[in-house]
């Protein structure tokens, strides 16, 4: 089989050809049909995502695909069913095996592209507004990077659970896919003060970060009474230092949230919200957006478009 694989970091992965994987105890083997790349696959390669799993690996971190073969004590899913699943790699193959009870069963009505995409992305903004920061109807949400995979599914999860959306993204046109997927208002990212800019929208109870640096403090000085700031990824590459009596006079509270460390200390929290977001997904009432679909050979390509922030939404790479 054909798999996309890194072997040292800091190098272009490439193509290589592999043996068919056996699924060990607990493991299911996939035929995987879909692929989403995300920002970490970037940072995998560079060496500075906060997993290392040992090299070489095959990049790729969360699939949807047909059960293909049981591993040794796992009575299923059945070969033949459609399912998602996640890990930190090996999703960018024709097969893959991952831990029996780490596949979700696919409802009819959920493709295996939007099932691929919608794992991370939705499932961190899901865990991030509702289970962390406790959004509430009616309260402002500020997203940034809210172009991005991670930062569109908070837009549309935010406007689900009724908040006031505040989209902050890099240029009209990525503006305006904020605002298809339910923005109520933008924000360019490169405005050059843009604590004025939401202090003039009325400021902001709830932050979803996923770039860091300059938004972030901007977003901080722009915080109502009471606010929370949810740290979600560092994409524009500076990490946010917080000054403790901001916090205190405002009585603001920053909170940070890692979507794959549930897996380890909470794995029913996780599990529980990627049934509910299927459910929706299922139901047509969340439509992962997904800028660009290629086949397996093109995906350094892929992994290009986010680098260069030209993709909106999520890259799907079909084997
Ligand atoms: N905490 C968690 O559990 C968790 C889970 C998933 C992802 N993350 C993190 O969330 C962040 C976003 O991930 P993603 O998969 O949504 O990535 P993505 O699709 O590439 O989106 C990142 C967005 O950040 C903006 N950006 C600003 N400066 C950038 C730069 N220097 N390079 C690239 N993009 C830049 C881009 O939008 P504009 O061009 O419009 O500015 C881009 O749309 C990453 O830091 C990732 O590690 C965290």
């Amino acid at each position: 089989m054909r798999a996309f694989r890194l072997t040292e970091t800091g190098q272009d992965p490439a193509l290589t050809d592999l043996p068919l994987p056996e699924p060990g105890p607990g493991e299911i083997r996939l035929r995987i049909a879909a692929c989403a790349l995300n920002f970490a696959d970037l940072l995998m390669i560079q060496g500075r995502y906060q997993e290392r799993p040992p090299l070489p690996l095959t990049l790729g971190m969360e699939v949807a695909g047909t059960v293909d073969a049981l591993g040794p004590g796992v009575a299923g899913p059945a070969p033949g069913t459609r399912v998602a699943a996640f890990g930190s790699c090996g999703g960018l193959a024709e097969f893959g095996c991952w831990p029996a009870d780490r596949c979700l069963p696919l409802p009819d009505g959920a493709g295996f592209r939007e099932a691929a995409a919608f794992q991370i992305a939705y499932g961190t903004g899901h865990l991030a507004l509702e289970h962390r920061a406790r959004l509430q109807p009616g309260e402002r949400l500020l997203v940034t990077g809210a172009a991005g995979g991670v930062g569109l599914a908070a837009v549309e999860i935010g406007r689900r659970m009724g908040a006031r959306v505040i989209a902050s993204a890099r240029g009209a046109d990525r503006l305006e896919i904020a605002r298809q997927a339910g923005a109520h208002e933008t924000i360019d990212s490169d405005t050059p003060d843009l604590k004025a800019a939401l202090k003039a929208l009325g400021g902001v109870d709830v932050t979803y970060d996923t770039v860091g640096g300059a938004g972030f403090d901007a977003a901080l000085r722009a915080s109502r009474p009471e606010g929370r700031l949810l740290a979600i990824g560092f994409a524009g590459g500076d990490v946010p230092q917080v000054p403790a009596n901001l916090l205190l006079v405002k009585n603001l509270s920053v909170i940070g949230l890692y979507w794959g460390g549930y897996m380890t200390f909470a794995p029913q929290v996780l599990m529980r919200s990627l049934e509910t977001l299927l459910g929706w997904i299922a139901d047509g009432s969340l439509r992962p957006h997904i800028s660009h679909e290629l086949p397996l050979e093109r995906a350094a390509e892929g992994l290009e478009l986010l680098r260069s922030r030209q993709a909106t939404g999520k890259v799907v790479i079909l084997p």
